[in-house]
């Protein structure tokens, strides 16, 4: 950790996050590749997400799955941010970040009787269940264990979020939610609020990431709101809507999402409506606060073009090659005005390990690091061992300190989990 003898000024005097120069320093510390993410920016997305809906009784559950860093969760927790999660070991992350139990809400569709159990043992604020056969295994469990839990169903409202088609979930086509066009979805319900261990909390819906217009989402809640409204006409109790995440970013700017839009529509759709709102924002609240530092190794022109060859790679981010994402990325040493077309590359033996394709670049030499910009949302959390490489160290900057918040492992520590039966 190195703490407030770094150099503040050069910070505070950057309005567009960590500066350059710290990064530089960081990376000479820590060594590449490493994530930096900045605190600040965080609380500064979150205070502006929960301005933009302040007019609603709501409450906000960070996405943990964009980033599940402890010392990322426990500042959001402080600053009063829930947690949405989608697995039992992100539910223990989001405890040992000191989020309160009943302010974690459980996510996805394959949640096994383990996660199911840990999550009702700790009295967890809402599982959100995704099929009828998930309903009955929580039915079972609840009864059998004699434990109580809060139960919202996660609905298919089959809208397009306009989004790649990797992170688009709102479609009946995809494996997400109770399509609410066939009756399934009010005959679960029902069963939840006659089951005497489940309490019926409402309905979630979530439709996507990375989504830059407001048509889907006003699409989404208006036949969400549908649908409530009509499972309270029939008389049962819906208390929440849970309204999902998917708020995009500009990863051309880098900019700071603004949320007005977003909570005036949200505002016009739901106030006086009587419910009460949950939000899962993930994305939209940690992008632009995360920079990966990476150096170069060789620079080497090929045929036709440059390949700048630098040591972080799809198995420390991988979304340029599983997402087609764009990801501004920037030389951290300037030399001169030089530009030219070039791939970023990392050293994994596969024609997809890219952080870029045909990006005009400054001149680099071996050893400068380079820094991809808007890495602090599904970056790290995605990490993989691939090709035997020790992930990247992750770094917290806040309040004008440095603090390293998760050690990269040492190729030691990855083999030592492995056995080998024939010696
Ligand atoms: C159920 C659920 N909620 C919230 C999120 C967070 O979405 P985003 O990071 O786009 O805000 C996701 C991620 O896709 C999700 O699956």
């Amino acid at each position: 950790m190195i703490s407030s003898n770094t150099n503040i000024n050069k910070i505070r005097n950057n309005q567009n996050g960590l500066q350059d120069d710290l990064l530089t320093e960081l990376a000479d510390i820590y060594m590449t590749p490493l994530y930096v993410y900045d605190g600040d920016k965080i609380l500064e997305n979150f205070y502006a997400f929960q301005k933009a809906v302040s007019m609603l009784d709501c409450k906000i559950h960070f996405a943990v799955k964009a980033n599940s860093s402890i010392a990322i969760l426990y500042l959001l927790g402080k600053a009063g941010s829930g947690a949405d999660i989608v697995s039992g070991g992100e539910l223990q992350r989001a405890l040992a970040a000191n989020i309160k139990a009943s302010d974690i809400i459980f996510s996805g569709v394959g949640k096994t009787d383990e996660e199911l159990l840990l999550a009702m043992q700790h009295s967890i604020g809402q599982i959100n269940v995704e099929s009828g056969p998930e309903l009955e295994r929580l039915s079972d469990l609840a009864s059998s264990n004699n434990l109580k839990c809060s139960v919202a169903l996660r609905v298919n409202v089959d809208v397009d979020p306009g989004s790649h088609v990797k992170i688009s979930t709102g479609q009946n086509s995809t494996k997400f939610g109770i399509s609410i066009n066939d009756g399934q979805a009010e005959n679960y319900y029902q069963k939840i609020t006659l089951h005497p261990n489940l309490v019926p909390a409402g309905l979630a819906v979530h439709i996507g990431s990375q989504i830059r217009k407001l048509a889907p989402f006003e699409k989404a809640y208006k036949a969400l709101l549908n649908f409530s409204n009509h499972l309270r006409s029939k008389g049962f109790d819906v208390p929440c809507l849970d309204l999902g995440g998917g708020v995009g970013v500009d990863y051309e700017t880098n900019m700071s999402p603004d949320f007005f839009d977003y909570g005036a529509l949200v505002n016009r759709l739901f106030a006086n409506q009587g419910y009460r709102l949950g939000f899962e924002p993930g994305r939209s609240i940690v992008a632009n606060s995360g920079n990966l530092i990476t150096k170069v190794i060789y620079v080497k022109q090929g045929y036709d073009k440059r390949f700048i060859i630098v040591d972080a790679a799809m198995n420390d981010f991988i979304r340029p090659t599983l997402y087609d994402a764009y990801h501004k990325i920037d030389s951290l040493r300037p030399r001169g005005d030089f530009k030219d077309i070039a791939d970023i590359v990392g050293p994994i033996c596969e024609t997809g390990d890219y952080l870029a394709k045909e990006r005009l670049m400054p001149l680099v030499k071996a050893g400068d690091y380079l820094a991809v910009r808007s890495a602090g949302a599904y970056g790290a959390v995605m990490m993989s061992n691939y090709n035997t490489r020790p992930e990247a160290s992750e770094v917290l900057y806040h309040n004008g300190e440095a603090h390293l918040v998760r050690k990269r492992r040492t190729v030691e520590d990855l083999i030592k989990m492995d056995t080998n039966p024939f010696v």
